[in-house]
């Protein structure tokens, strides 16, 4: 095994599960090694505190009059339940295949240590980067970034950069090199609905009072209409209608609805009439229950009426909606749907802003260079649905556009029980690292 491999398993190996405070050690030890490994390779690395998880800083010796790049990945990771699902330990790196298997290993140890990796050749071949470099490793972007607004802030001096580049999303297929120009953004809730103060037999007191799992379930029908498009009154007033120039880009994707079928192993695919299944991925807002619950789950069945129950909705967002305005759409329709036999509580959760750039930048059109030299073809111009929150308040907070050069495949399964990551991507990604700095020096 290669010592960079080497080095992607010591860092997959820390369980760094950000939601769960049962792994607040798991996930400092993961950002006190990282510190170390940078501080290793030649770069000036330090741990700061925040609230809750610590932000890792790295730097070169800046030298005026050179761009500087700032380079941002994230740490931490998404629970690995259920652990019955998975093939391999989920927080043992197992090779089999092509491919690495762990929670992390794509979303975003995978794709943050390439650049790691990238840096460390660099720095070993030529002594030096052709960029004033800063890394800024995060370990709370799973749980929407809430400390590292308030950093950025506070350290907007020594974090003053020319564009930062990320590698946290995908590529539209192996092998071919994407430039991911857009993103979606989230506003999160739980909507609890509380009924009887005590559980209920249900045989002597059913028919009498409000079934709390009843009504939600008649809440949560009521977000969207038969063809999948939000009921929340005024949701698409902000949406900015796709541009022309991107509906004949992605079209030169080709068909996708068979692999997405494939990948998802949904009998049909759904969702809102006159859009393509990319554009309602990419450019399209939705309303997704991530959770639902309330009365008896165990085996067998229980006769009873649950006091509460309760749902958990992500929206994702597309330009120019704004999370805090949706939040507040949500909650009206919410206390309009309430029925008189139970009461409505919308807790607010975390939120992020949706992202657009301009991919004909100078900027962005040297991230585009990058990714020629390294896989050779023309990039893929693509938005995509999942959120990084950090990206818009970069733009807000540092005034500077973000490239996101991402190396996940469509079946890598972040998120998902055996996640994984191809050895493949891996070094290609510390290839694009080099040939990306070599072209933001220019
Ligand atoms: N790497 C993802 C974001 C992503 C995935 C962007 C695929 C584009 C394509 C990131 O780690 C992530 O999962 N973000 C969360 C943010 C949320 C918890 C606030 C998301 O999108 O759910
Ligand atoms: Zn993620």
């Amino acid at each position: 095994m290669t010592t960079d491999l080497n080095d992607l398993f010591t860092l997959l190996r820390f369980a760094s599960v950000s939601t769960d405070s049962n792994h607040n050690a798991d996930t400092r030890a993961a950002a006190v090694w990282l510190t170390d490994k940078l501080n290793s390779i030649g770069l000036q690395a330090a741990l700061h505190e925040t609230a809750r998880h610590p932000v890792v800083i790295a730097k070169n010796k800046h030298i005026a009059g050179r761009r500087t790049v700032l380079l941002y990945g994230h740490y931490d990771v998404q629970p690995a339940e259920p652990f019955s699902e998975w093939r391999t330990p989920p927080f043992e790196p197992t090779i089999v295949g092509d491919r690495i298997w762990c929670r992390g290993a794509t979303d975003n140890k995978g794709q943050l240590m390439a650049h790691v990796a990238g840096l460390k050749k660099t720095l070993g071949e030529h002594g030096d980067l052709p960029v004033n470099l800063i890394c800024l490793f995060e370990g709370e972007e799973e749980i929407g970034s809430p400390n590292l607004k308030p950093f950025l802030e506070a350290h907007r001096q020594e974090l003053k950069c020319d564009v930062v580049a990320i590698s946290d999303t995908g590529m539209v297929a192996a092998g071919q090199g994407t430039f991911t120009y857009g993103l979606r953004g989230v506003a999160c809730c739980e909507i609890i609905a509380r009924g009887p103060t005590i559980d209920l037999h249900s045989g002597i007191w059913g028919g009498a009072v409000a079934n709390p799992v009843t009504m939600l379930a008649r809440l949560v029908a009521s977000f969207h209409d038969a063809d999948g498009k939000v009921q929340v009154a005024g949701f698409y007033d902000d949406v900015r209608p796709l541009a022309e120039w991107e509906r004949t880009e992605w079209r030169k994707l080709g068909e996708t609805e068979a692999e997405t079928k494939q990948i998802t192993g949904a009998p049909e695919l759904f969702g809102e009439k006159g859009f393509t299944e990319l554009e309602r991925r990419w450019a399209r807002p939705t309303a997704e229950v991530n959770g639902i619950g309330g009365g008896w789950q165990g085996e067998g069945s229980k006769t009873v009426i649950a006091k509460e129950s309760f749902v958990k909705f992500s929206f994702r967002l597309v330009p120019d909606q704004h999370p805090d305005d949706i939040i507040k759409k949500v909650t009206a329709h919410v206390q309009q749907h309430q029925p008189p036999g139970v009461r409505f509580e919308v807790k607010l959760g975390h939120t992020g802003f949706p992202y657009l750039m301009d991919p004909t930048s100078p900027l962005g059109l040297a991230a585009q260079n990058a990714l020629v030299k390294t896989f050779g073809d023309k990039p893929a111009l693509i938005r995509e649905g999942g959120s990084i929150p950090i990206v818009q308040t970069f733009k807000d907070v540092l005034g500077v556009d973000t490239l996101l050069l991402g190396l996940a495949l469509p079946d890598c399964a972040a998120h998902a029980p055996n996640e994984n990551f191809p050895i493949a991507n891996f070094e290609t990604g510390i290839i694009l690292n080099q040939n990306l700095l070599r072209e933001l020096a220019r």
